[in-house]
């Protein structure tokens, strides 16, 4: 059992190490994060694949269980755990308020009561290994169904979070939600706006060592003139080349110079998406609106 163990996560560690992560210097742990779309896989075909078992399985409640299945529940534990550790640290934690932000909550808490149940019902699954009783058997009825049902609900609210609410809307309140309510569903918009997308991201994380009180490494981020002015590193943005601009390089673990914001968690996929894509489209920066849109 060990040993097929082993083969298994081979097979895993392959199927990982296909992913391409290509992107701006990501470092090992946003690497380790990525990877979070690819193994979630395993969870989400496994806890079905269990309760399909069951379901054929049924009528015999008694009699010794294949020990195939006590080897997919341990993958399925195994890899829920990987997967939620690994979508922790994708999601960042300065979402804040949007939908996206909600839809992502919901995936993580979903995510991880999905991966308590899978942990539950590869030990119920171990143990009836050894003693088969009728009481583990409807114990571990009591924790696979549900289980399967938490990893789909799990991965349709990762997909949402993904592909935006009217990718695949399948739930029955999504079938039925009138498209009057329907927002965008994509977390990045087609037109970046300055004061709506980035300056929230920019007070929050960069002006308090970037402004005009603080001008860490001589740069000063509080408007696109001194951001093309730059700093001791030269021009901070190049308008139009967001991922060739110090600005987005410099949110990514680098070799020699710290990550920004510095000594403060990294931004999320998602704002330097953002940034990356505002300076893309030309890096444009109105003047402030009296109300904010
Ligand atoms: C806690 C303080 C701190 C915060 C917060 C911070 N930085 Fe920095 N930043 C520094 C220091 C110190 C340097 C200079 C040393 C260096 O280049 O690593 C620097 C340098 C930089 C540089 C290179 C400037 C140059 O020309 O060499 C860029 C670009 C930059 N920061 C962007 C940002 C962005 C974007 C944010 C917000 C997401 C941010 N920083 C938040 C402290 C900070």
């Amino acid at each position: 059992m060990l040993k097929r163990l082993l083969y298994l996560s081979l097979l895993i560690a392959a199927s990982i190490v296909s992913i391409d992560a290509a992107d701006a210097r990501p470092s090992m742990v946003t690497i380790f994060g990525r990877m979070h779309v690819v193994l979630v896989h395993f969870p989400v075909a496994l806890l079905m694949v269990l309760a399909g078992i069951e379901t054929l399985r049924w009528r015999k409640r008694e009699g010794s269980v294949d020990s195939t299945v006590a080897i997919i529940a341990v993958i399925a534990a195994l890899s829920s755990v990987v997967a939620a550790a690994q979508g922790w640290m994708l999601a960042g934690d300065n979402l804040g308020e949007s939908e996206y932000a909600q839809t992502i909550e919901l995936h993580r808490w979903l995510g991880v009561s999905t991966t308590i149940v899978a942990v539950l019902v590869a030990i119920i699954a171990l143990a009836r290994q050894f003693g088969d009783s009728r009481k583990l058997s409807t114990l571990y009825r009591v924790f696979v169904f549900p289980g399967a049902i938490l990893v789909s609900l799990t991965g349709h609210y990762g997909g949402v979070a993904m592909h935006g609410p009217g990718f695949l809307p399948i739930m029955p309140w999504e079938m039925f939600a009138s498209p009057a309510t329907e927002k965008p569903a994509n977390p990045i918009p087609d037109k970046v706006d300055f004061w709506r997308d980035i300056d929230p991201i920019f007070v929050k994380n960069c002006y308090e060592c970037h402004d005009g009180k603080e001008q860490k490494g001589e740069l000063r981020m509080d408007s696109r003139d001194f951001l093309v002015k730059g700093g001791d590193g030269g021009t901070s943005i190049i308008p139009g080349k967001g991922k060739e601009s110090l600005l987005v390089i410099r949110l990514f673990e680098g070799e020699d110079d710290p990550r920004m914001p510095k000594k403060k968690p990294a931004l999320s996929a998602t704002q330097i998406a953002l940034i990356t894509k505002w300076i893309d489209q030309g890096a444009v920066w109105p003047a402030k609106p009296t109300t904010t849109p």
